[in-house]
């Protein structure tokens, strides 16, 4: 009787009987939850990489053929491309249950049309343009039978040693919360009748390791979670995310994956109802942390702080049943997870048609399309950083010979950086090949110079010559693609190699050379910052990189990025970052008095956050500041005076002077771009929301109170206007 029942559930299960009815989300879940065995329920909980060989043994848990056919596995990790998904998704149509898979993936910045890094796309400071970023790189993940995307990633970040900064939003948590809510809304958009799940990651804290060395301990104070490293995650939850990723740390001896005040935060205090899968074997180390006694108390720990999925670490499916056996977990503990699960998959429509996003025909048409790629162009133009340039050397004019000269020249598959999930076929245009498309009349020699890394100076003749006899140098240096990203956390920042020496030689027999400097962080380059005539910051542009470029050497574009993380001069100064509190002696320029000065660096940066120049110039008039109970309202006039059309980053920055908690020196609290066309002016205004100064203090959340100094500036340094507020 009980099996004929089941047998009668589940054809009124897939004929469409999801679909047409009008039950909530909940109840059919419940519904579901109701049939599945103990087993099955632990196999949702459990997700697995796909890097695996469809006919042969796998990873740890032998056959995962039969593990997907058990109902044993609830999603899967790097599982590519339509025809792929589609197979292994019929697997799981051949379980009792017949309980779809979830197929997530990596999709950092872009499927396979490659976008700039995210932290280049925070240098844009475009939220706009960051959202339909993220909603390209959903819709070619989407045609490809991907539902889950583990992006974005919303870690601020202090240290440039830490190689992930690449990944994030750079060092400010204000434009970390823009982005954060612009790249949620992009990825989750519903496209063909069908959305994403997209990830906040990782939660959290991961990037304060200590001495910028990946996985490390973290140690802060809780003002500084709650003021700096969770504004992004809060973000993403008020912006509607689907889900969370727990990072690898641990905060102040206990590890995210099972830090029980984290996901009070985010399940209590900010009402997160979706699901917190772990990090990669996050679970399983926190034995290794120290943490756990055995791989059986983590996967109880895990669970009861709020982990609902455990990614490859297996201590979900060793041991929740022995735990519910011996009474150290309630089975309810379980249900509340695998509901959750069970809700997102039916949101996603996957119990109505578990192939509805493997799709071969919208794979063909809505991956790399000319629009995808025009997205790309248009990010990649944002993301450049004009850093130096003297007598207005750039934008360039008309040229007849061109020398391109380092290593990153014609290197596509730098130019995509870390983090892409086709880097076997790397298409990216390098400057080389546009430039040769672009000016196919003119003489362009390439010559490399030297490698990125080693000490090989034999190729330095002829990049001098070729340098010598060009009207103008082109020099790409900088990172190798794999030397940012997880677990490439750098002790030293100055360019690799012999690079800079190349270019000191260069500089001398070319004065009209233009550097451009690709990489995936900050990075030091004194000789280059003051010998170079003119600097580009590239970054790693992606599948546009070459054409983004010469679009901005040739004026086609004005640069209007601005960096979003400060940029040392010394290594000793790490980390160094804008928004440092001020201290009871703080560094001065005189030597010899007690302040909080290096004896033997100087203690200011190279270049400071917001930092970034213009072909045009920026008049700022009549600026009046107001406020009532509810915001902040700045208006200006603002005069485009130079001789390009232009786009300036209307920057205002707060500090407040005194209160239960010291403050920052300088917050961003506002920022607005501005297009102007030369030669003309615009009124425009600007307002900050009060409760965008709330502040956690002693040991509760505070609003906005007391006396206060608004700045205006062309960067968190440069200040045009500055006033006293009471608020
Ligand atoms: C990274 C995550 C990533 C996961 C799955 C981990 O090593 O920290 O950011 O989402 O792997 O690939």
């Amino acid at each position: 009787m009980k099996k004929l029942f089941l047998y009668w559930f589940l054809f009124f299960l897939f004929s469409n009987g999801y679909a047409q009815t009008t039950r909530s989300l909940e109840q059919r879940a419940d519904s579901i939850l109701r049939l599945m065995t103990l087993d099955e329920k632990i196999g949702q909980l459990n997700m697995e990489t796909g890097n695996w060989d469809a006919t042969g043994p796998i990873l740890k848990s032998g056959d995962k053929i039969i593990a997907i056919k058990n109902g044993e596995i609830g999603s899967m990790l790097n599982v590519k491309g339509a025809k792929n998904t589609r197979y292994i998704q019929s697997l799981a149509m051949q379980s009792r249950l017949k309980i779809p898979l979830l197929f997530g993936l990596d999709v950092i910045h872009g499927y396979k049309t490659v976008f700039p890094i995210p932290l280049a796309q925070a240098a844009s400071f475009d939220t706009a343009t960051i959202r339909k970023v993220a909603e390209v790189a959903a819709k070619e993940a989407l045609a490809s039978g991907i539902h889950w995307i583990f992006s974005p990633m919303l870690d601020v970040a202090h240290d440039p040693r830490w190689g992930r900064v690449m990944e994030g939003p750079g060092e400010d948590p204000f434009l970390a919360c823009a982005i954060a809510k612009s790249m949620v809304e992009g990825y989750q958009k519903p496209q063909h009748g069908l959305h994403l799940m997209a990830c906040a990651k990782h939660f959290a804290a991961y990037s304060a390791a200590i001495g910028g060395r990946d996985y490390n301990t973290v140690d802060i104070s809780e003002q500084t979670l709650q003021n700096l490293y969770l504004p992004p995650f809060k973000a993403a939850v008020k912006a509607g995310i689907s889900s969370f990723m727990c990072s690898f740390n641990e905060i102040n001896g206990v590890p995210s994956s099972a830090n029980r005040k984290l996901y009070d935060i985010l399940y209590n205090d900010w009402h997160f109802k979706g699901i917190v899968v772990s990090d990669w074997g996050s679970i399983g180390e926190m034995v290794t942390h120290g943490y756990s006694k055995d791989r059986q108390q983590a996967a109880q720990q895990a669970l009861s702080a709020g982990v609902d999925i455990d990614m490859e670490s297996y201590c979900y499916t060793d041991f929740l049943k022995k735990l519910i056996q011996n009474k150290s977990i309630d089975e309810s503990l379980i249900d509340h997870s695998v509901k959750k699960i069970l809700m997102q998959k039916l949101a996603l429509g996957l119990f109505d048609d578990p192939y509805r996003y493997c799709n071969e025909k919208r794979e063909k048409e809505d991956i790399l399309s000319p629009e995808n790629k025009a997205v790309a162009l248009n990010m990649a133009r944002k993301s450049i950083v004009l850093l130096k340039n003297t007598n207005n050397l750039l934008p360039l004019k008309t040229v007849r010979h061109i020398a391109i000269i380092g290593p990153l020249g014609n290197s596509s598959r730098d130019m995509d950086g870390n983090w892409v999930v086709l880097s076997n076929q790397p298409i990216a245009v390098t400057l080389l090949e546009a430039v040769k498309k672009r000016f196919p009349d003119a003489t362009v020699d390439y010559v490399k110079g030297c490698e990125i890394q080693g000490s090989d100076r034999s190729n330095f003749e002829a990049a001098i010559s070729a340098a010598k006899k060009a009207d103008v140098v082109l020099l790409a240096l900088g990172e190798s693609w794999d030397m940012s990203g997880e677990a490439k956390s750098r002790g030293k920042l100055t360019l690799p190699g012999l690079q800079e020496e190349l270019a000191t030689e260069i500089y001398k027999v070319n004065p009209h050379t233009i550097t451009l400097l690709m990489g995936g962080r900050p990075m030091i380059f004194n000789k280059i910052a003051k010998q170079a005539p003119a600097i580009l910051y590239c970054w790693w542009l992606g599948t546009e990189a070459g054409n983004a470029m010469t679009d901005v050497i040739w004026g086609n574009y004005d640069p209007s990025a601005r960096l979003p993380m400060t940029f040392p001069k010394e290594m000793g100064q790490i980390p160094v970052f804008y928004n440092h509190k001020n201290s009871g002696r703080p560094p001065v320029d005189v030597k010899g008095n007690y302040s909080g000065r290096y004896i033997d660096i100087d203690y200011k940066p190279r270049y400071v956050f917001g930092y970034g120049l213009s072909y045009t110039a920026f008049r700022y008039d009549n600026i009046k500041v107001s406020h009532d109970k509810d915001s902040i309202t700045v208006t200006m006039e603002l005069t485009n005076t130079g001789n390009y059309d232009g786009t300036e980053l209307v920057q205002i920055y707060l500090h407040k002077k005194w209160g239960e908690i010291t403050s920052p020196v300088k917050e961003l609290k506002g920022f607005q771009q501005i297009f102007l066309k030369k030669e003309t002016s615009r009124l425009i205004t600007l307002k900050v929301a009060l409760s965008d100064l709330s502040y956690y203090g002693v040991n509760s959340w505070r609003s906005a109170s007391g006396d206060y100094t608004l700045f205006i500036g062309k960067n968190s340094d440069d200040t045009i206007y500055q006033t006293d507020l009471q608020l």
